[in-house]
């Protein structure tokens, strides 16, 4: 009480929510309220609660608090919205989007209400289509709104890069656009590690290999848990792009943006390079891509339109 500190509200306290939450408190990004549906108000409580009780090793300061209550969000300069059903084996993203459009359409409710002005990131699958649903219920501008996706798939494309070359991750640099989903599109063409291309130092037969696994890895890591999907990796990614808004770091990570011409794609919100800062998505930049990479970009554009159109939004 008392304190001035910067709101992060996390609609939705599953696998990835208890992430949100510890990182958030790691980073001390601010203050945290953990939102859940009637039936998991306990266990976010419970979460919250012992989040609190490890603030004298994470050495945070925070409030943090579970709750069902919408009114409890007021003022949040962050949402991010993680509410929905994650994917159990042998689905696709897409088999999710009735059931989680039903969630997000009081979320999206609930949101506009008690934090109009936050800086909303949107996790739900299958992503493009619930962040542009979203973005459609809410009513919010567009650079408030920004989808988690991207920034996942460039770390999952770094991160398997650096084991297949035997180099320090940090050292990787590069970029995945499109939607997320099998049809996602790596570039290796702009893909560096430590300057140098990956083209230069990797063999075609190896970046196929990595191109498919990166477009597979959510699937992958679905096979090993039976139910539920990845909840690290994404986390981690979300907090990022929360991060810079909070902290103006102007930020330049794939992200699912609302497109209004760029790359010649029309009211879609798909995965493109974002700069985020405190007014929330502020550019994206435009890549020159070749014919190649350009079809393949046009390609998922044309799978997130279909599942768009089945929102009926
Ligand atoms: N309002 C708030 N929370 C909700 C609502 C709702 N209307 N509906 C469901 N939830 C909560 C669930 O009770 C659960 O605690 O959302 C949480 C989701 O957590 P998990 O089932 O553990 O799923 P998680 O792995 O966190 O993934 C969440 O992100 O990456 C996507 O595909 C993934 O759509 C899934 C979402």
């Amino acid at each position: 009480m008392g304190y001035q500190r910067k709101k992060i509200a996390l609609i939705g306290g599953g696998q990835i929510g208890q992430n949100l939450a510890m990182l958030a408190a790691m980073k001390e990004l601010g203050d945290i309220v953990i939102l859940d549906v009637p039936d998991y108000v306990n266990p976010v409580k419970g979460k919250a609660l012992d989040l609190m009780e490890m603030a004298p090793h994470g050495n945070y300061d925070a409030d943090i608090a579970g709750t069902g209550d919408y009114k409890d969000i007021e003022g949040a300069d962050v949402v991010i919205i993680t509410a929905g059903k994650p994917r159990v084996a042998g689905m696709t993203r897409e088999d999710l989007l009735s059931t989680n459009i039903a969630i997000i359409k009081t979320v999206a409710e609930g949101i506009k209400q008690y934090a109009p002005k936050a800086f909303c990131v949107v996790l739900t699958n299958p992503l493009d289509a619930v962040v542009y649903a979203f973005y459609k219920l809410t009513g919010f501008p567009k650079n408030q709104v920004v989808g988690m996706a991207g920034t996942l798939d460039t770390a999952r494309w770094r991160s398997f890069i650096a084991m297949e070359l035997g180099v320090s991750v940090s050292d990787v640099a590069g970029t995945v656009l499109g939607g997320h989903g099998p049809d996602m599109v790596p570039l290796p063409r702009l893909t560096t590690v430590g300057g140098v291309p990956l083209t230069d130092i990797a063999t075609q037969e190896q970046i196929d290999k990595l191109v498919h696994r990166t477009r597979e890895a959510g699937t992958e890591i679905v096979k090993y848990f039976g139910k539920g999907s990845a909840f690290f990796s994404p986390a981690w990614s979300a907090i990022i792009m929360a991060e810079s808004f909070l902290k103006d770091k102007k930020r330049v990570l794939p992200g699912a943006a609302f497109c209004e011409g760029e790359y010649g794609i029309n009211g879609l919100f798909i995965g493109v390079p974002v700069m985020i800062g405190a007014k929330g998505v502020e550019r994206i930049f435009e890549i020159k891509l070749t014919d190649e990479e350009n079809a393949m970009l046009q390609k998922t554009a044309g799978v997130v339109k279909a599942t768009v159109a089945e929102t009926k939004l």
